[in-house]
């Protein structure tokens, strides 16, 4: 019995394309504390390697060395998958009870779930009940991903010498993390936008809870190789000016300014440049809000509220609550948080905090 509440410590850890964050909390009393954190850039040779089971390989011995180094020695683990392997939907379906649904849930999902039904695990949420033209429903949050990709994932855990917990979606991690630092905002429909490298993952959420998420491949990478072609510099060159002197431009302040960039300003060069990209990122946003507002809920969208390694692009906080005419905020997955002073350097944490958003909510999971 002791061993089994020993063991519930545990680790999220967030793999994603570009990056590996590691995120240990331990509950005290009320609140998490911050036990680890760590976060590993995964080399080009790795993220490039086209054997998926090669490519495991060597990034369980690059995770194993940041474990390592950081002193990280908990085994329990809860990590994510997202993006193609991954579908959400939110549907109407008869009344029923959860455990009837539980016995259908396979042929319901069939109409609405574009994979092979036999190959994927199926979960879902009732969100809740609605009636439609005279007939009451339930509204159900239907999740369903790519057996494989899990088995692929579980595999590279065990690899690192893990021991999986759970595997979450990205999506459901940054709604637990929003949760736990900001609670529910009951009443209001807010937007979590997270962008990483490869992905940007949009979750609406009403009353807390999602409705509507989606996974666009529109992000960090597409801004890179923007930069890459306007310099023709290597991507590796093209990442490090992105990050020093990546800014968006603002229409109503900078556009002024900056119309004709001069060959030695860097910001106004890289602006134009990743403009297009923020224009599909811009594009693939209003078409959730769009079927979140005409779909499922006649309710519109107060605030985004914005996180993931991207979301630390100069002024993009500024660009998107322009081009919504809504508020944007950065994230803050530790302000609820305890930091222990002694162990760990506030100023590195608030820098690089943005990109650990959803390593705090897979984390979160030892509460359960
Ligand atoms: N200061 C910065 N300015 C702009 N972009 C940045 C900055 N710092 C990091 N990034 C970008 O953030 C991305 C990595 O973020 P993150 O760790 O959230 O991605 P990931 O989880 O590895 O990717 P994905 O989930 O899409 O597979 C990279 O594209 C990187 O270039
Ligand atoms: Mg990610």
């Amino acid at each position: 019995m002791l061993d089994f509440f020993k063991s519930r410590k545990l680790i999220g850890l967030d793999i994603g394309s570009h990056t590996v964050k590691v995120v240990q909390l331990q509950k005290k009393g009320e609140r998490q504390r911050l036990e680890s954190l760590a976060s590993m850039q995964i080399a080009s040779e790795i993220q490039e390697e086209a054997d998926p089971a090669l490519r495991n390989e060597m990034l369980a011995e690059a995770i194993k060395s940041v474990l390592k180094e950081n002193k990280i020695t908990c085994k329990n683990v809860v990590s994510s998958i997202a993006g193609d392997s991954v579908i959400v939907r939110y549907v109407k379906l008869p009344l029923m009870s959860e455990e009837e649904l539980k016995n259908v849930i396979s042929l319901e999902a069939e109409q609405y779930i574009p994979l092979a039904i036999d190959q994927v695990v199926l979960d879902f949420f009732i969100l809740g009940e609605v009636e439609e033209e005279g007939i009451q429903k339930i509204e159900v949050l239907l999740v369903a991903a790519k057996e494989e990709i899990i088995d692929m994932h579980v595999q590279l855990l065990r690899l690192v010498g893990l021991n999986p917990i759970a595997i979450e979606v990205d999506t459901f991690a940054l709604q637990n993390s929003y949760k736990l630092n900001y609670g529910l905002n009951e009443g209001e429909t807010i937007c979590l936008i997270n962008i990483g490298a490869k992905l940007t993952t949009i979750n609406v959420l009403e009353d807390g809870v999602t409705h509507l998420t989606r996974d666009v491949a529109v992000a960090g990478n597409n801004f890179t190789r923007e930069i890459q072609r306007e310099f023709d510099i290597t991507f590796a060159d093209a990442e490090a000016l992105k990050k020093t002197d990546g800014k968006v431009l603002i229409e109503s302040e900078d556009i002024m300014q900056m119309s004709i960039p001069k060959e030695d300003d860097n910001a106004a060069r890289i602006g134009e440049a990743i403009t297009p990209v923020l224009n599909k990122l811009v594009a693939e946003i209003q078409r959730s809000f769009d079927y979140y507002e005409s779909s499922i809920r006649k309710k519109s969208i107060s605030r985004i509220v914005l996180s993931g390694g991207s979301g630390k692009l100069r002024s993009l906080d500024k660009y998107l609550a322009d081009k919504f005419d809504m508020a944007v905020e950065i994230n803050d997955p530790f302000r609820e948080i305890i930091i222990p002073d002694k162990e760990f350097d506030h100023e590195f944490i608030f820098e690089q905090a943005q990109k650990f958003n959803i390593g705090v909510g897979l984390a979160l999971r030892q509460m359960e």
